[in-house]
């Protein structure tokens, strides 16, 4: 097999925050099955990632946390390179942006292009926050979206409808420092001229679209990216700032960019360039074989990073010359959770560190529900029952289950020796066919990065299995002694289809593969090998196994949803409008539902009407400011909520003996509260 040479990429992580299994689903593992499976089949291939750690989202952070952007970055890079540890993610590099050769690299990089005339220099009005000092670009300003009406779109990016912005598309512009209206302040950027390279970009995508020029699967872009990539440049592409008037950030390296630092999105995707440079250094490689050749490479990101991978950062390396420009870029849409979408704000969200500290000995029970439930090509959703399902009917009942008893019954019949095989029965060789069959559908998947059936094609195999000892009964066979020969080629091949599992089964659940290596006493981590028959000889000795996996209990999965539902109600969703009530506070107020018995306008004013409320205990006068919603003849009648203890005022010459209390809503629109069920006059409110 042709052996190519792949140098893979996963998204930067903004150092502002810790990972939940959102961001893992959509890039770190769907990256490291795909890095571990090309390992096994000896492609040379650099697998790198690293913390974004500079732009916005690190100084807002800061600012929130009411700290340093450097404290920051260092508390996050360290959480995240701890949980990718944790969970066993493969990177042969976790850089991070802030370090010295990344500063170096990315600003050649800004040089090089400066001087082959790749930027053109212009000088414009932008936002200013005069309150703060500071010019307001990308999460420094947000406002309402001009294509869907979000309130809180960004100046870079609307996170709602995913429309690219910038921030003089904004309706009613706010600073998100001040909170205030910005003004208008000239300053001058570095832009690159993306208009002059739409006419290559066009004919690459297209490329990407058919699978490159020799029309690889492997090299074909999802239809996500490829739509996205397009509706940028039918839009028409426009000159973009590369530079910020910023102070956090890689500083501008030419005459002219004091107090000017790099655009993060042009500093992020050269990090895994510098990142390879140091791996490279680390491990006596040159870095350049990592970038320029005929090499792939794979950019693995979420949906919301397209168009920085797939047009940007290509118009850069392209500029640059001589390096290479990605062979795919495999995105993915979003994971759900429990019905909603993952809120970092909203508390909203399983932390993969949260997970792994709780339950350290489930890595492979999380790889395994996250694979299955990828967002490959449409959002998906993440819930602890399915978690629950898909590990208690399928990892459980079938892969353990299966690997169970074929070692079990080994060692209960022939003392954990793989027993001599005889004559295979026809129903032997179809399983064996199919068993042979698999290795290469499963590799196919995974080119053409379709893991979530890659991996369902690889359980295939423990359910060939589960069902093979099931059909053939050698519990029940090995009775009588005419059947000892028969039993032996049973358990011979219940266990070569094990030994099979240790391999298929690497890429997606690397812990797993290895236990069940070590029952069998057989370890084999070339792809080449899986499909065989022969894997195991006669007479090898197995051990005595334990079980792969627990079943999740209902417990578990309630204290799960019940944390999720605890947190997410004590994070505050707004700052207080009043002053803390105490419980006696409230308690003092006689509330009570109330019938309106009459009700006339009051002369010369507008707004109010008098009217009769039926309370209970009494019946009394209310003055009510409700005219302009409500007619006297519509209300008469009517059920509403009074306070009764209020003190009495007079309002235009008539005494109010009280309230009727009511909803109003941004508009100003006034409406009765009243109980959802019938409850007579009288009924306390509290
Ligand atoms: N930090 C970005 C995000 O989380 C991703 C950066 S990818 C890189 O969306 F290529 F720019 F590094
Ligand atoms: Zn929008």
């Amino acid at each position: 097999m042709q052996k190519n040479k792949y140098t893979v990429t996963a998204a930067l992580p903004y150092a502002n925050g810790p990972l939940h299994l959102g961001h893992i689903a959509g890039v770190y593992l769907p990256s490291d099955i795909f890095t571990r499976f090309l390992r096994m089949n000896n492609h040379d291939v650099t697998f790198i990632c690293g913390s974004d750690e500079h732009g916005a989202a690190i100084t807002l952070r800061a600012k929130k946390e009411g700290t340093t952007p450097k404290e920051i970055v260092d508390k996050y890079n360290k959480i995240i390179g701890q949980a990718f540890n944790d969970f066993d993610i493969s990177f042969d590099i976790f850089h991070r942006t802030s370090a010295q050769i990344h500063h170096e690299t990315a600003q050649d990089f800004f040089k090089v292009l400066e001087e082959k005339d790749h930027f053109t220099k212009e000088t414009s009005q932008q936002y200013y926050d005069e309150e703060f000092h500071q010019f307001l670009a990308d999460r420094y300003i947000s406002g309402t979206c001009p294509n869907c009406g979000n309130e809180e779109a960004y100046g870079d990016q609307c996170e709602k409808c995913g429309s690219a912005l910038s921030p003089t598309d904004l309706i009613n512009p706010k600073s998100t420092l001040s909170g205030k209206t910005p003004i208008m302040r000239e300053t001058s950027h570095w832009y690159l001229p993306m208009q002059r390279h739409e006419e290559w970009l066009k004919d690459w995508i297209k490329e990407g679209e058919l699978g490159g020029v020799q029309q690889h699967d492997a090299s074909k872009w999802r239809n996500q990216v490829i739509g996205q990539c397009m509706s940028w440049i039918d839009n028409g592409l426009r000159p973009r700032a590369m530079t910020r008037d910023l102070d956090w950030g890689i500083k501008v390296p030419v005459k002219g960019g004091d107090g000017k630092v790099l655009y993060v999105w042009m500093d992020a995707p050269i990090g895994y360039i510098s990142a390879t440079k140091q791996w490279a250094i680390d491990n006596n490689k040159n870095w350049e074989d990592y970038w320029t050749g005929d090499r792939k490479l794979v950019h693995f990101i979420g949906k919301d990073n397209i168009v920085f991978h797939a047009i940007i950062f290509p118009i850069l390396l392209k500029s640059y010359e001589g390096l290479i420009l990605p062979d795919n870029v495999p995105a993915y849409e979003f994971l759900n959770l429990e019905g909603d979408k993952f809120s970092t704000s909203k508390n909203w969200a399983v932390w993969l560190h949260e997970y792994l500290e709780s339950y350290p000995e489930k890595v492979d029970e999380l790889k395994y529900v996250l694979t299955a439930i990828a967002p490959e090509t449409k959002d998906s959703e993440f819930t602890w029952k399915e978690y629950q399902t898909r590990i208690n009917s399928e990892l459980a009942d079938i892969l353990g289950n299966f690997v169970n008893r074929a070692l079990v019954l080994t060692q209960k019949y022939y003392d954990g020796a793989v027993p001599e095989v005889g004559e295979f029965s026809d129903y032997d060789q179809e399983v064996l066919a199919e068993m042979a069959a698999i290795p290469d559908r499963i590799s196919k998947l995974i080119y053409a990065y379709k893991l979530r059936e890659a991996q369902s094609e690889a359980m295939n195999l423990a359910r060939l299995g589960n069902k093979y000892l099931a059909d053939m009964e050698p519990w029940k066979l090995i009775k009588d002694e005419k059947n000892t020969k028969r039993v032996q080629t049973i358990m011979n091949i219940a266990l070569q289809i094990t030994a099979n599992l240790s391999i298929v089964l690497q890429p997606f659940l690397p812990a797993t593969a290895s236990k069940i290596s070590t029952f069998l006493n057989y370890s084999n981590d070339q792809w080449s090998a899986a499909g065989q028959h022969n894997l195991l000889s006669a007479g090898q000795p197995t051990a005595k196994p334990s079980i792969l996996f627990q079943k999740i209990e209902d417990t578990m999965v309630e204290k799960e949803i019940e944390k999720l539902n605890a947190s997410k109600t004590n994070v505050p969703q707004f700052e207080p409008q009043k002053e803390e009530a105490s419980f006696d506070d409230f308690t003092k107020m006689d509330i009570r539902v109330g019938t309106i018995l009459e009700a006339e306008k009051i002369k010369k004013a507008d707004k109010l009407l008098k009217l009769l409320v039926d309370t209970g205990l009494d019946k009394r006068t209310i003055v009510s400011g409700i005219a302009k919603y409500y007619t006297p003849q519509e209300v008469i009648g009517k059920k509403v909520t009074v306070l009764l203890n209020l003190a009495p005022r007079k309002i235009r010459g008539v005494e109010s003996q009280g309230m009727i209390l009511m909803a109003e809503n941004d508009k100003g629109e006034l409406s009765f509260v009243v109980p959802e069920k019938e409850f007579h006059p009288g009924a306390d409110i509290r």
